[in-house]
């Protein structure tokens, strides 16, 4: 039924150099961490407070999310278990089983591809056996690290996306891209 939530079954993914499996409490540090990253703040939007204890009751209602069809959010962990970054879903659309898709890497483990490995594990998966039809992501339009990594995972820019007032008056704009499912 189209009123049902989009509730996920967390995958199996992963390399020899990562995994990708759900936060855990004993995470909360390193997600308190990257919510203070000025570079993650930008690229995404963590809660106003950014506390250990917010953290750990984000992370105590990430498979309630799940299970609601409303978020779904992964860890990106190193071969030690680390916390290398997240990638995850939001604004998950059960009509159009399309959903919002974004990530981060924590600034110690950028420059190594963890972010084009684990995105496109993430996007083969959820517009694969995942069964969603369509994933969007918005990016800083300057933001060439990200561009890249959606465009090595399938993503390519939605025409005439750039708020137009907003690119007049030379303002930094986002740019929306987006990756289909090729199953039938
Ligand atoms: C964007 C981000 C996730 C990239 O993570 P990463 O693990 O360093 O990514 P990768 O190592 O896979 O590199 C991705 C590409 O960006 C390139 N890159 C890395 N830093 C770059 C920079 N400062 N300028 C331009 N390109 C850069 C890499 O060379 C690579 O391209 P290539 O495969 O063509 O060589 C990370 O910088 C980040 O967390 N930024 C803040 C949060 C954010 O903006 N999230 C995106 C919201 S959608």
């Amino acid at each position: 039924m189209n009123g049902d939530p989009l509730v996920l079954e967390v995958p199996d993914l992963g390399d020899d150099q990562l995994r990708l499996r759900p936060w855990r409490l004993d995470d909360a540090p390193s997600l308190v961490r990257a919510w203070h990253d000025p570079a993650v703040i930008e690229g995404s939007r963590p809660p106003a407070d950014r506390s250990l204890a917010t953290a750990a009751r984000w992370i105590e209602g990430c498979d309630e999310r799940r299970r609601a069809g409303l978020a779904f959010d992964l860890v990106i962990a190193g071969s030690d278990d680390r916390v290398m970054g997240e990638v995850g879903l939001s604004k998950l659309n059960p009509r159009r089983r399309a959903a919002l898709i974004g990530w981060w890497t924590h600034a110690q483990e950028r420059g190594r591809g963890v972010a084009t490995t684990a995105v496109s594990l993430f996007t083969d998966w959820a517009l694969g056996s995942g069964g969603l039809r369509a994933l969007l992501a918005e990016i800083g339009a300057g933001h060439d690290a990200s561009i890249r990594v959606a465009e090595a995972a399938g993503f390519r820019p939605l025409e005439n996306s750039r708020n137009p007032q907003e690119t007049a008056r030379g303002r930094a704009s986002r740019v929306w891209y987006v990756a289909v499912s090729t199953v039938k």
